[in-house]
């Protein structure tokens, strides 16, 4: 028995030691391609990379090869692209947990940034829905830059009564809003639903989907944007500095949580006994939160009637031409609170990181030309 007990004692060490030092070297070892970066020879674009994780200082304007497009796809021609706080996560890395799969010490991929708007510049030979100067939007990782290229199947073309800017700010937000109220939160006409953080990126969208899905919707912003949110079509808006949604009589269908500064049974408090939770963010953290939100919610779920559900948004082709119409029947109106041009992306991401925006924040991208020139 003792000699068991002493085999285990000493595999666990040897585990642990072995698990440090593996960490060790991955971490020591994680690099990425910036030396490779610049471009050498052939045409060129300005894109934003970033080398190391860190604050907003890390994003810097260089010199790349332009892409070109292979048989399958399309180069598009960026004219405005969004910032959302998925993109200040993978700058600085946090929370933690996240760089397991995106580089320990460094980032693996140095591009950054996602949704996009633009113009179709050329087309692979066997792209059939796109041809040259199609005005159109989507998302693609190093969407702050003047090129992307990518595969036709996730390319809208964009609504001619939205400009270029609102079509760059509807990628994520637009998806995670409609995900988050159809899909997940299973929203039905004549349901109320509660939009915590109706003011910020997907909250300026939730509001007008879930007016849009015949819903009765309540906001939750501070005294600043309350105008805002009722704005946009909510039918009533709780100003957060003056009362508190999980105290008010009230009973939802769904509470839809940007923000996650309430606790979980504090939520469950505000819903209808068939009701649902769906939490699309939480507060910052630098290890693992807001999953740790997550992991409470999941324990939480066996004891409790309501669902208590997470959502990470997915990119669907149908999903964005169901926003596109929305547009186009002047349902939704993406929001933008400012733009920025292309070299000032450290300050457009620092702003979104503030959790301060209302609605989108948007990176405009002139010709390099023209920006030789100011
Ligand atoms: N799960 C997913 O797939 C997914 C997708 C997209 C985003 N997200 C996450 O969802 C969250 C929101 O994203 P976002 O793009 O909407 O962010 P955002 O634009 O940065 O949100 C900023 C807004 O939040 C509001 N806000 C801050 N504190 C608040 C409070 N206590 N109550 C109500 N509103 C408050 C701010 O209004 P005031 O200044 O007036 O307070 C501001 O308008 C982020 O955590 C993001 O990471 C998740």
């Amino acid at each position: 028995m003792k000699k068991l007990k002493r085999i285990l004692k000493w595999s666990a060490l040897a585990l642990v030691l072995g698990l440090f030092a593996w960490f060790q070297f991955a971490y020591w070892t994680s690099t990425n391609n910036c030396d490779a970066l610049a471009a050498s020879g052939g045409e060129t674009m300005k894109a934003v990379v970033y080398c190391d994780y860190g604050a907003p200082d890390v994003l810097k304007l260089e010199t790349l090869a332009k892409p070109v497009p292979n048989d399958e796809q399309v180069l598009i021609k960026v004219r405005a692209a969004s910032v959302n706080p998925y993109d200040w996560h993978f700058m600085r890395g946090e929370p933690f947990i996240m760089r397991l799969g995106n580089g320990l010490r460094k980032p693996k991929n140095t591009r950054i940034g996602v949704d996009f708007s633009g113009v179709v510049e050329a087309v692979g030979k066997n792209v059939t829905q796109f041809k040259p100067g199609d005005e159109v939007f989507g998302g693609r990782t190093g969407a702050f830059a003047e090129y992307v290229v990518m595969l036709e199947k996730h390319l809208i073309l964009k609504p001619e009564n939205i400009s270029f800017e609102q079509a760059g700010a509807v990628q994520i937000a637009g998806l995670t809003a409609l995900q988050g109220l159809r899909d997940t939160g299973k929203l039905q006409a004549g349901q109320k639903v509660l939009i915590n953080g109706a003011s910020g990126g997907v909250g300026t969208f939730a509001v007008q989907i879930g007016k849009a899905l015949g819903a009765h919707v309540t906001g939750v912003c501070s005294t600043r944007n309350v105008e805002l949110v009722r704005s946009l079509g909510a039918d009533h808006v709780i100003d957060y500095t003056k009362d508190d949604f999980t105290k008010s009589a009230e009973r939802y269908d769904l509470i839809l949580d940007m923000v996650g500064n309430k606790g979980l049974l504090e939520c469950r408090r505000a819903l209808k006994p068939d009701g649902k939770y769906v939490m699309i963010g939480g507060p910052k953290g630098r290890w693992i939160a807001p999953l740790d939100t997550v992991v409470r919610a999941f324990l939480l779920k066996p004891f409790v009637e309501q669902e208590m559900k997470f959502m990470i948004s997915e990119i669907n082709r149908d999903d964005l031409l169901m926003l596109r119409d929305l547009m186009q029947a002047g349902k939704v109106t993406p929001v933008i609170d400012k733009t920025y041009p292309l070299e000032r992306t450290s300050e457009a991401v620092a702003y979104v990181e503030t959790g301060r925006a209302r609605g989108k924040v948007v990176i405009t991208v002139a010709d390099q030309q023209s920006v030789a020139q100011r």
